[in-house]
């Protein structure tokens, strides 16, 4: 191989390469990881009284986040706090009274529906119920 053909192969490689490096993470954002399944369908996230109105706490559902939510009428809902973009955990906004994902400010409300930003799908609700002077979430039917 002459010299020439030789560099000239090691300056097309090294191109393709840093074309490939690019376009993967563009590829991860455009097509999301599958999530994995949560390993138990009933956890005690919190208990009565301890959230305020307008606001909420993140609860360990398995092995994936959840997220527990007093809305401002008193409202007590729940939903995975895994973002179905690019999972990443979810926050409450009380001031916008939605959930945020700082990812990539991805928006649901308060139904888990997206109101903007790159999620493909709403977030999954679980069901709440008050036993006693628990709040236990389960996986919903
Ligand atoms: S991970 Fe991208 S918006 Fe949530």
């Amino acid at each position: 191989m002459k010299r020439r053909n030789f560099i000239n192969f090691l300056f097309g490689g090294g191109l393709v390469g840093t074309f490939l490096t690019f376009l993967y993470p563009v590829i991860r954002y455009i097509i999301p990881p599958k999530q994995s399944q949560v390993g138990v369908s009933q956890v005690t996230a919190a208990k009565v009284g301890e959230l305020a109105p307008n606001s909420s706490k993140i609860f360990k559902f398995g092995n994936s986040p959840g997220i527990l939510i007093n809305t401002k009428n008193g409202e007590i809902i729940a939903f995975s706090a895994v973002c179905t973009h690019l999972t990443c955990t979810v926050i409450y906004e009380e001031d916008t009274e939605s959930i945020l994902c700082p990812c990539h400010n991805g928006r649901f409300d308060l139904g888990g529906n997206v109101i903007s930003g790159p999620p493909p799908s709403p977030l999954e609700a679980y069901n709440v119920e008050i036993l006693g002077d628990e709040i236990v979430v389960s996986i919903g039917v």
